[in-house]
């Protein structure tokens, strides 16, 4: 918790698009005249085919979520064509590769025919309207380039981030239903080769759905490519043309999904559309960032992610912005990465995550202070609190106080950004993500679903829903409802509690259900349960997540064995690699503690609360643990605890 309140900075406000009294003032409208503040917000950002019958139309008990029904448009003419006159010859993508000595620009002419050409390989390859494709791709422009294509044709986009294994690809491209397959030789990360093109053998070797697999050469190692399936990227887009009409879409037909992890069961396929994504993307690129024609704009995510969907690609193009694409890791070839490369390229605008801000932080000032991060303007956080030292740091060494800091808050789920500050705006508070954005109500619950007034602290809730909300879970509708809006019966449950005080910010303090977030990645623990107890010596496995100085959150995993296997260092290496294929390197153990057993009640519930603590060397407080089936059990789990290994 901080005291501290830094002002609008007056550079800041000069330039800015909403001061504080337009902020209020448009805040105010954007809830009490929402129709009206979003057919103009809709007139002003998108270029719209037919316009539509009805602004917005929802249910939530019903999980129904309409936005500009009836309205006709297309996604890459809003960020391609309409952008051409104008701004054809303008950089559109700035590629920064994983060696410092590989970059390319692409300017909107240039990326216009590309995606052109993609789309018509698709439409060959008998890829129609409202189809799945499955980009599984490193960060180079031909990740843009295929998700442009899809909706060029209304294909449906489905991401899977390049860092997950063959067996969680296979269970995504088969959930979705994807019949294409769009991947590269390899990806490149801190020098190293990832075997994409050989993950998508293993995956696709168990999709029957999967007829095509085209494959972008990047890293140019040889593939063998699988006759009457596999296809060079290279090779197709020279045989069709580089105009392509766009597909008009419905406003509610859906753009792409996303699998993201929740409480319980497999990750499920959020589901986005159309219009409104378009719509608040933009508007939110434009406004939070502060984002002017000509600045130079770059966002440190993956496009495996949201942050990468949003950020990356469709909100900066719909703009007509400049986006740098990076394929590499801040720390390679050193740790002074990201501030080189503001300078080599000239960034204004720089968004990245507390858990690379704190791992920078380690390395000591000096990589800083050598590079002169003058052409910066305006920070950015997003994936998880930001701890105010962390925050100070970013402010005054990497931003050297000229810099405002717009710590975003948002989930796979609502598409974009929900709360900001506006940096013309907001005064900030180091920690606090601070204001609702326009048209989002949030609003604080007890646990039993009372609303709580004032400066407090509770589970956070969206009362009405914003132009970018996923609207189901890709073939679940039951589980969309039973997942967000069952808990407090009418709003949208976010899964975050949150404290806000008496300026009415808000600050995030964390995940309230069983989902995790290590390293500003999203984990749900019953899936890296269900990784460990398909090993055959495992009886029973329990996941918690514990405070981890540079991931945020640590996985701490406890394994009960089966009654004739013996513990081993040999044994929690084998779990680990089981996690790593199952999942991916990202869902690794950070600990594992073999329990004999796990603290249970008497109905058999396994007692998270407990385990957390004990995971945190919270151990003097464990409280009430009376209802417990064997109390003894936590006194041997406290005095086994696993120290990091
Ligand atoms: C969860 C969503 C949205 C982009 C990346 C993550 C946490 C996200 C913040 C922030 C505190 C944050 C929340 C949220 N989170 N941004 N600025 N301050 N917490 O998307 O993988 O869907 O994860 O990330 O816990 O629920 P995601």
């Amino acid at each position: 918790m901080s005291e501290k309140v830094y002002d609008v900075l007056p550079q800041a406000a000069a330039n800015a698009y909403i001061n504080a009294e337009q902020y209020k003032e448009m805040y105010a409208r954007s809830v009490n005249d929402s129709d009206n503040f979003w057919a103009e917000q809709a007139d002003a950002f998108i270029s719209w085919f037919k316009k539509w019958d009805k602004v917005q139309d929802w249910n939530y008990h019903e999980g129904k979520i309409r936005w500009f029904e009836g309205a006709k448009l297309n996604v890459s003419y809003n960020c391609l064509d309409r952008h051409l006159e104008k701004r054809g010859d303008q950089v559109a993508i700035i590629w920064e590769g994983d060696n410092p000595q590989s970059d390319k620009k692409i300017t909107y002419r240039e990326l216009y025919e590309k995606v052109c050409r993609l789309a018509n390989v698709l439409k060959a390859q008998g890829v129609k309207k409202g189809d799945r494709v499955c980009i599984y791709l490193p960060m180079i422009p031909e990740a843009a380039v295929a998700m442009l294509a899809c909706t060029r044709i209304g294909a449906v986009h489905s991401i899977v981030f390049g860092g997950f294994s063959p067996e969680a690809l296979k269970d995504r491209v088969l959930d979705s239903g994807c019949e294409v397959v769009i991947t590269s030789d390899e990806g490149l990360r801190g020098g190293r080769p990832v075997p994409l093109k050989t993950n998508v053998d293993k995956a696709v070797a168990h999709c029957p759905n999967v007829r095509t697999v085209i494959v972008v050469r990047h890293t140019g190692r040889h593939m063998d490519m699988v006759a009457g399936r596999d296809v060079w990227y290279h090779e197709e887009i020279e045989k069709v043309s580089a105009e392509c009409a766009p597909e008009e879409m419905d406003a509610e037909d859906p753009l792409f999904i996303l699998y993201t992890s929740g409480s319980t069961g497999k990750p499920k396929g959020a589901l986005h559309s159309t219009g409104g994504y378009i719509l608040y993307t933009a508007m939110t690129h434009k406004y939070v960032f502060d984002y002017h024609d000509g600045d130079i704009y770059w966002c440190t995510a993956d496009v495996g992610w949201v942050t990468g969907h949003s950020y990356i690609v469709y909100g900066p193009l719909a703009n007509g912005a400049t986006t740098l694409m990076f394929e590499g890791v801040p720390t390679y070839p050193d740790a002074g990465r990201f501030w080189q490369v503001i300078d080599k390229h000239q960034v204004n605008i720089f968004y990245t995550a507390p858990t690379a801000i704190r791992a920078l932080m380690g390395q000591g000032n000096e990589l800083v202070t050598k590079t002169s991060r003058k052409s910066l303007r305006l920070l950015g956080s997003v994936g998880e609190p930001i701890n105010p030292e962390a925050w100070e740091w970013y402010y005054h060494i990497i931003g050297e106080d000229r810099c405002p800091i717009v710590d975003t808050w948002w989930q796979t789920e609502t598409g974009g950004i929900l709360i900001t500050p506006l940096p013309g705006a907001t005064k900030l508070k180091p920690g606090s993500a601070t204001l609702p954005f326009f048209g989002v109500v949030p609003a604080l619950v007890t646990n039993e679903g009372d609303i709580l007034e004032g400066a407090t602290e509770g589970n956070l809730i969206i009362t009405r829903p914003w132009p970018s909300q996923m609207r189901t879970v890709f073939g679940d509708h039951d589980r969309f409802i039973d997942t967000y809006f069952k808990t407090y019966p009418g709003n949208y449950f976010t899964g975050d509690g949150a404290r806000r005080d008496e300026d009415g910010y808000y600050w995030i303090t964390g995940r309230v259900d069983d989902v995790i977030n290590v390293s500003g990645h999203r984990m749900g623990t019953a899936e890296v349960e269900s990784a460990l107890v398909l090993h055959e010596a495992v009886a029973e496995a329990a996941v918690v997540g514990y405070p981890h100085d540079i991931k945020g959150q640590g996985i701490y995993a406890y394994v009960t064995l089966m009654a004739d296997i013996e513990p081993s260092e040999e044994l929690k290496k084998d779990l680990v690699r089981l996690v790593r294929e199952e999942i991916g390197p990202i869902a690794s153990p950070d600990v594992i503690q073999w329990a004999p057993s796990l603290p249970k009640t008497r109905s058999g519930k396994i007692m998270r609360r407990i385990l957390r603590k004990i995971a945190a060397n919270e151990v003097e407080n464990l409280g009430d643990t009376s209802t417990l089936a064997d109390p003894s059990v936590v006194d041997h789990l406290v005095t086994n605890r696993a120290v990091k290994s």
